[in-house]
């Protein structure tokens, strides 16, 4: 079997800051240079670095039980969100996700589209509108809105400056992964990412009791009472570990999906007006039925997850010796997987730097040249559970935009794209808004 080939210069900062300047980059050097599987330094460690659609599937499909995602995760996200469901594995992972699966049936989905609605039209009537609008904050306010609404009922007592707390405890948690120290020293993105954890876990406890008693229909009071078959529910702790995972798990991941749409119609007119025409017929209060009817939405929200995948890479660590694509991984090796460089590869997508929505149309649907060329949701056991939620809630506010407003976006325009956490655009993703 071969072995590992690539860089072994670690504990220096290795490939950490080559990531963050520019993932795509680095992936491509490593993929010329080695090939799908190869050794980088990242974070002071040896990671595999998996490239492609069989190395994804190799893993993702993990058919030896070789891969596990918790440790992955903690070492590259650290500890914040930590017992969440991506963060949880084998037998324990299954039992979890089994119970938290009830709250995302079809009616479920259908009833938390319907709530999100009137927050979404007030958030969006109150945008004003400027030659030099920032979409990406206002689209973090809305989501952060309707992760309050749909999640936490409302979060009554919360007081908008309450609410910018949490959200600055959830920004200090997501930041704090790419600190360069990496345990609890003061003055440091993780000192602010440990504060930050405590201050969310403060927050959904002291939430626990109004929802436990509840009936109501809003995510945290789901988790409540939701159970298996066999009878098997979550536990106080659980719930609370669910809630700091999934409010993160919807939030930026949607805000980042929005705010590349808006980016590519506003460069791309004739598709904002096909996307206004479509969904005309539709009022304030679409269902999700109509929304996933909604074809050019489904076709431009697939490139954009493509073009700037929320995700961009997946961790994990090998809990015994493996082989992936006939290369050894170490029992104990961190990997990451990076279904971003996928979306990019030649072999499967024309042009694909492009923004083309109708390469995932009949007759081209390049997405299906193989089952992993488009992962933005990743696949197995740990797929997103939260996908076709993640589909309501971008096409509710993608229609209610469309029908207040119209924006344009200079063509030349590139994203200053920052992979300090998640990627978003460190110019806040600047387009000239017009009130229809
Ligand atoms: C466009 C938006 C979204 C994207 C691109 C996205 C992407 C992903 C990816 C790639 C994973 C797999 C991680 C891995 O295998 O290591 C994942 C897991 C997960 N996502 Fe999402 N997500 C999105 C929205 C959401 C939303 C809205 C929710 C909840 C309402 C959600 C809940 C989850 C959960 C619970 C998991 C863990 C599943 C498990 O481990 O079994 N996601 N997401």
């Amino acid at each position: 079997m071969e072995q590992m080939s690539g860089s072994r210069s670690w504990p220096g900062g290795g490939s950490t800051l080559a990531y963050v300047r520019d993932p795509q980059a680095l992936f491509d050097r490593q993929w010329d240079q080695f090939g799908p599987v190869s050794r980088i330094s990242f974070l002071g460690k040896p990671w595999a670095l998996l490239l492609g659609p069989d190395a994804c599937e190799a893993v993702l499909t993990n058919r030896e039980k070789a891969f596990a995602s918790g440790p992955g995760w903690i070492k590259a996200a650290g500890p914040f969100f930590g017992r969440g469901l991506m963060f949880l594995d084998f037998a324990e992972h299954l039992l979890h996700r089994r119970i938290m699966q009830q709250a995302f049936t079809r009616d479920r989905l259908e009833g938390y589209t319907a709530g999100m609605q009137s927050t979404i039209a007030s958030g969006i009537n109150g945008w004003e509108a400027s030659p030099d609008f920032r979409a990406y904050p206002a689209l973090k306010q809305l989501t952060l809105d309707v992760a309050a609404e749909i999640f936490m009922g409302g979060a009554e007592h919360t007081s908008p400056d309450d609410m910018d707390r949490i959200n600055r405890a959830f920004i200090d948690c997501l930041q704090a992964a790419t600190g360069i120290v990496r345990t609890d020293v003061p003055f440091t993105r993780w000192h602010k990412g440990v504060r930050g954890r405590a201050v969310l876990e403060e927050f959904m406890r002291g939430y626990l009791p109004s929802r436990r008693a509840s009936e109501g229909d809003d995510m945290f009071s789901i988790l409540c009472h939701i159970e298996t078959d066999d009878g098997e529910r979550f536990s106080d702790d659980d719930v609370i570990n669910h809630m700091v995972f999934l409010m993160m798990a919807a939030h930026d991941t949607s805000t980042i999906t929005l705010s590349t749409m808006m980016q590519y119609l506003g460069q791309h007119p004739e598709w904002q007006q096909r996307l206004r025409e479509e969904a005309a017929h539709l009022g304030d209060a679409p269902t999700l039925a109509e929304l996933n009817a909604l074809t050019s939405f489904d076709l431009v929200m697939k490139e954009c997850l493509r073009l700037v995948a929320p995700v961009p890479v997946l961790a994990r660590k090998t809990v015994k010796a493996t082989s992936v694509l006939g290369v050894h991984i170490p029992a104990d090796h961190f990997a990451i997987v990076a279904p971003h460089f996928s979306h990019y590869m030649t072999e499967f997508w024309t042009n694909p730097s492009d923004f083309d929505p109708e390469r995932f149309a009949e007759p081209r649907l390049e997405h299906k040249s193989h089952r992993h060329a488009w992962d933005p949701f990743g696949g197995g056991v740990h797929k997103c559970l939260g996908m076709f939620f993640a589909g309501g809630e971008v096409a509710s506010v993608l229609h209610h935009l469309l029908r207040r407003f119209e924006w344009t976006v200079d063509p030349d325009y590139q994203v200053p794209m920052n992979y300090h956490s998640l990627p978003f655009p460190n110019d806040g993703q600047p387009m000239s808004l017009r009130r229809l």
